[in-house]
């Protein structure tokens, strides 16, 4: 139903951004993922109609959403990775104001308004202004605009930043518990926020496509080739240097590294199950031997 083809940006600086790209997505929970700068959020604002593509098309119900957007503005939700709220508002009358930017009729905005306050746990703060809240709740309530129209597709920019661990779990359970019918794209750093809930993973580095595939397709082109062993800190230098790293930990008898290369590191070296920040790790790391399968 999106459709992206042969998508580039170039910004007016001559910088390529996004080059080449090119997606079919139907529904489904999609976990965009990749550094700073590495273009999501690029990615993220052409789809949204707030920036146009310098090559390519984005089609939405298999209409160009550049040369009319109205029916992709009308089923997108989105929040933008710096979303700016009026601090004088309270979150109620800040999604009400929303919902009527939206032209979502005022009796329905209510009863929405009061369900996503409900969601995304801002009952207590509902009528104080939005200018004395923590930057957690601001994030909700962006979450929650987004929300208000129902929306058959949704572009959430990194939409777990500054949310506490029961707040990115409620989170999680939000997304999960809407309709697979849905286009959910969301993109964010933390691994962890997409590898239960995206059915599919677009790892993207340097505004290239590096894989469009399902987590376990990513976790099994790594099987075999993630490593665990003991050593000692003045070693590590070295070990980074050399290999790629993941997760080292500190123990009383020395550090435990994370190696992902597809040869044993060292005979001490112990295979272990690959994760999901592995795999992100290793295709968006630059001393990369291959590509995905
Ligand atoms: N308006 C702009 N003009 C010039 N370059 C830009 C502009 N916006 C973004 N860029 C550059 O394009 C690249 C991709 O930026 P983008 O914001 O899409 O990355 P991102 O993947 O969202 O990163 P982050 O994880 O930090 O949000 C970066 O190198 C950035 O500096
Ligand atoms: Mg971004």
């Amino acid at each position: 139903m999106l459709s992206i083809k042969n998508v580039s940006k170039k910004y007016s600086n001559d910088f390529t951004a996004l080059s080449n790209f090119n997606l079919e997505l139907e529904g489904g929970v999609i976990g965009l993922l990749g550094a700073n700068g590495a273009g999501k959020s690029t990615l993220m604002k052409m789809i949204a109609t707030v920036s146009k593509p310098s090559e390519g098309i984005i089609t939405w119900k298999g209409h160009d959403i550049h040369k009319n957007g109205d029916e992709l503005r009308h089923d997108l939700g989105y929040l933008p990775q710096s979303f700016g709220v009026f601090p004088n508002l309270t979150a109620v009358e800040f999604l009400k104001y929303m919902a009527a930017l939206k032209g979502i009729n005022m009796k329905k905005a209510i009863t929405r308004i009061s369900e996503l306050i409900d969601l995304l746990n801002l009952n207590e703060v509902a009528n104080k202004r939005i200018g004395n809240y923590s930057g957690g709740m601001k994030q909700r309530i962006g979450i929650a605009q987004a929300l208000l129209n129902d929306p058959k597709i949704i572009i959430f920019d990194e939409p777990t930043v500054g949310l506490d661990p029961n707040e990115r779990m409620n989170f999680r359970n939000l997304i999960n518990s809407l309709s697979k019918d849905k286009i959910i794209i969301l993109s964010t750093h933390i691994v962890s926020d997409v590898e239960s809930s995206a059915e599919k993973i677009v790892l993207m580095n340097n505004g290239k496509l590096i894989c469009f595939c399902k987590n376990e397709e990513l976790l099994n082109s790594l099987e075999g080739n993630v490593w665990e062993y003991l050593t000692q800190e003045s070693e590590l230098e070295d070990i980074k240097n050399k290999y790629i790293t993941g997760n080292i930990i500190r123990r009383n008898e020395g550090m435990v590294v994370r190696i992902i290369s597809e040869t044993k590191p060292k005979s001490e070296a112990v295979n272990v199950q690959a994760t999901l920040e592995d795999a992100y790790i290793y295709y968006t790391s630059g001393k990369r031997g291959r590509n995905i399968e």
